[in-house]
């Protein structure tokens, strides 16, 4: 009978679609609980870990046990913070060391040569047995190493603790190596999401979170709709809408750097500080000149592209010495030039600003808003990404219905 080769085939094929799903999923959290999860099953284990880097060593971060925590109730162990040194003193730090995997198959029965030893401390704490551990480290494609994985426990079909079998040992790395990846992502989203968050905090309180939230979410729908009409691939079009729901949130990320007095102006402003004002894109393109990623890039464009205009001088312009103090607007920006993603933002923002309060503005009535939009599309705004505005209106409506201001207008 051909039983390992089915098991082979199944695992494979179910590794590869969860990397699929992984690469849907934004926030760390989710991340690591769903790859937690899917480990465990892939391996029929009790329970698990994952550890992360952090300031040179392994942190504690993530924890499932099904014997001592009970599905979805919330347990003090998910918070336990501990730390870990990456040294070959414990299983843990071997295999951050070494970027090795390390099967055992008893804990408690470990050939004594081994440089690491099993800490039964939690075992004894918890009145847990832990006995086999399959232990993976989390290493990116670009081999960056971004934590470990411990899977705890494997079952057999009667529940009783066995070894971890080969397949476990041989196809787990893949879903590992997919899973830093993954990891990576997340913790920069929640790194980006937090900065912003204490900018919006510092500043304006009661309007920028609902305003960044629709002009994220529009953002999106429209690059959704503009990219249908298109024919882009599934997956291309699926990843760079959830990338730009996140980018665009920040696009005005550099207000941070504009002085009270001008941003909170309720008035019109001066030319002079309209101009100050301009550099808002700048400030918040310098966030993001060293792009990590697909994500940063995106927000560098946005946050740079999204006051240009599609066939009249726009700003800022092509910008020379964008890091220095003599960083000068210039030549402008028009068409394909611009970025797709600030094309797109550009129209969004606008549509968010005429449709809503500001300290220097009643709101539009819809009508005159899309007059507006109509009249200045193919002068401001790319013509192609208005038609698919106009195509998603009524999701646009549902959208800033959704995102109310915290305050009464
Ligand atoms: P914002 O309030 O988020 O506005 C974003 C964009 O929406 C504006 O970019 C502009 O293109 C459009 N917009 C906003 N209000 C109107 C309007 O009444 N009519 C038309 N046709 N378009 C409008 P813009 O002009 O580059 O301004 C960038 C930012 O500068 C604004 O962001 C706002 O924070 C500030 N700002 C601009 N003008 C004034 C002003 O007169 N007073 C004050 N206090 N702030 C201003
Ligand atoms: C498997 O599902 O083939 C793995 C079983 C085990 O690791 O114990
Ligand atoms: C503004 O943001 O108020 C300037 C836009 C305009 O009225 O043309
Ligand atoms: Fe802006
Ligand atoms: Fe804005």
């Amino acid at each position: 009978m051909n039983h390992d080769i089915v098991e082979h085939r199944n695992m494979a094929s179910e590794i590869l679609s969860f990397i699929e799903e992984l690469n849907h999923l934004q926030h760390v959290d989710t991340i690591l609980d769903r790859i937690l999860l899917k480990a465990r099953q892939l391996t029929h284990a009790d329970a698990g870990s994952i550890f992360l880097m952090e300031d040179g060593d392994l942190r504690f971060s993530y924890v499932h046990n099904d014997t001592l925590y009970k599905a979805d109730a919330p347990t003090a162990a998910t918070y336990a913070d501990f730390r870990v040194p990456i040294d070959e003193s414990s299983i843990v730090g071997f295999a951050a060391k070494t970027r090795r995997t390390l099967a055992i198959d008893d804990a408690y029965a470990l050939v004594p040569d081994r440089p690491y030893q099993f800490n039964p401390s939690y075992d004894e704490k918890m009145g847990y047995r832990t006995t086999s551990i399959l232990t993976i480290p989390l290493v990116t494609m670009s081999d960056k190493l971004v934590g470990v994985m411990q899977i705890i426990n494997a079952k057999d079909d009667r529940g009783q603790s066995v070894p971890f079998s080969s397949e476990s040992q041989a196809y787990l790395p893949l879903l590992a190596n997919n899973a830093a990846v993954a990891i990576e992502r997340g913790i920069m989203n929640r790194e980006l999401v937090l900065r912003m968050m204490k900018m919006a905090e510092l500043r304006d309180p009661t309007e920028t979170g609902a305003h960044v939230q629709r002009v994220g979410t529009y953002s999106a729908e429209i690059y959704r709709r503009w990219a249908m009409s298109r024919g882009v691939e599934h997956k291309e079009l699926a990843r760079t809408a959830d990338h730009l729901r996140l980018a665009a949130m920040l696009h005005d990320v550099g207000k941070v750097g504009i002085s009270d007095f001008i941003l909170k102006k309720p008035g019109r402003l001066t030319d002079e500080e309209f101009s100050t004002m301009k550099w808002h894109t700048v400030f918040g393109a310098r966030l993001f000149v060293n792009p990590t990623s697909v994500l940063d890039e995106m927000c560098y464009d946005i946050s740079l592209g999204h006051h240009e205009k599609w066939a009249a001088p726009g700003y800022p312009g092509q910008v020379k010495n964008i890091l220095s103090d003599e960083a000068r607007m210039g030549e402008p920006i028009l068409g394909e030039a611009i970025p797709l993603s600030a094309r797109i933002v550009a129209l969004a923002d606008v549509y968010d600003a005429l449709s809503s309060r500001r300290s220097y503005k009643d709101p539009w009535p819809e009508e005159r808003v899309l007059g507006e939009i109509r009249k200045d599309s193919g002068t401001h705004f790319d013509p192609s990404v208005v038609e698919a505005f106009l195509q998603i209106h009524e999701v646009i409506l549902a959208i800033r219905a959704r995102y109310r201001e915290a305050v009464k207008d």
